[in-house]
């Protein structure tokens, strides 16, 4: 699919399910983003970065320890092939033994499947402005893959990455993330670079305030990571137009 037109954000109320389900399946897998649309989620939340090779796989570490049965960093990984044979699952419980590092491909496929959208945070461990090139691109030719009803924001903490991901790809929509102790005065100037529709601030010393001056600058503002309903309730009555969260099934019922 060609997605010929920028994406006009909606700023409806989103609950991004963060990694899928986490506390019920291992995250970033199949079974945690088929389990979230399973609870009604419409919008997952996950991460990339890629192998030796090129290949953007979803995993939110530059290592495979903490999430699979394999010991090392990602970038010693030299092919897809390789990932087939590590075990993603094990690690939260037996009966996930099955589930794999999966490519975003994979990913692809299962949101036109699932009919889920995706916010798709870059994490870009490995800097460089080569070595950026191939990742965006690489990443955007496996969304070209996307249906043309799904909807896609690529959100990063580096901004070199966002910046070359909108040169390079205008075509889809930007959220600039920013950790409370990085948000300085200078967003403004950092979104119109980035080319953002979308700012997304750590919950973590969030304001009133401040989001009312994100949404009066016209952005939207999904904020991370909000696992009480209490707070999120207060995060949407604020203003912001969506939140990342490990609960998404509790906080859609
Ligand atoms: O995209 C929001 C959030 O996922 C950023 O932090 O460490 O969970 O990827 P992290
Ligand atoms: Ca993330």
């Amino acid at each position: 699919a060609t997605r010929a037109t920028q994406h006009v954000p909606t700023f409806n109320s989103t609950i991004f399910a963060h990694r899928g389900l986490p506390s019920r399946a291992p995250e970033n897998t199949l079974a945690a983003f088929d389990l979230a649309a399973d609870e009604g989620a419409t919008w997952i939340e996950t991460d990339v970065d890629i192998i030796a090779d090129g290949t953007p796989i979803i995993i939110h570490d530059t290592a495979l320890d903490r999430t699979t049965d394999h010991r090392g960093k990602l970038y010693d990984i030299a092919t897809a092939e390789e990932l087939a044979g590590i075990d993603a699952g094990s690690w939260f419980a037996p009966e996930f033994a099955s589930e794999r590092v999966i490519t975003l491909d994979a990913l692809v496929d299962l949101l036109n499947r699932r009919k889920l959208n995706a916010n798709i945070e870059i994490k870009a461990n490995e800097q460089g402005a080569e070595r950026t090139i191939v990742l965006v691109d690489a990443i955007a030719s496996s969304l070209a893959r996307l249906d043309d009803e799904r909807e896609i924001i690529i959100s990063s903490f580096s901004q070199p990455v966002l910046m070359t991901f909108h040169a390079r790809h205008p075509e889809y929509a930007i959220g600039v993330l920013y950790e409370t102790a990085a948000l300085y005065d200078d967003w403004l100037s950092v979104l119109e670079l980035c080319g953002a529709s979308y700012i997304h601030p750590e919950d973590a010393g969030l304001t009133r305030e401040r989001v009312q001056a994100f949404r009066d600058a016209g952005y939207g503002v999904n904020v991370w990571t909000v696992d009480a309903r209490d707070r999120a309730n207060e995060l949407l009555n604020w203003g912001a137009t969506g939140v990342f969260t490990n609960i998404a099934d509790q906080l859609i019922r």
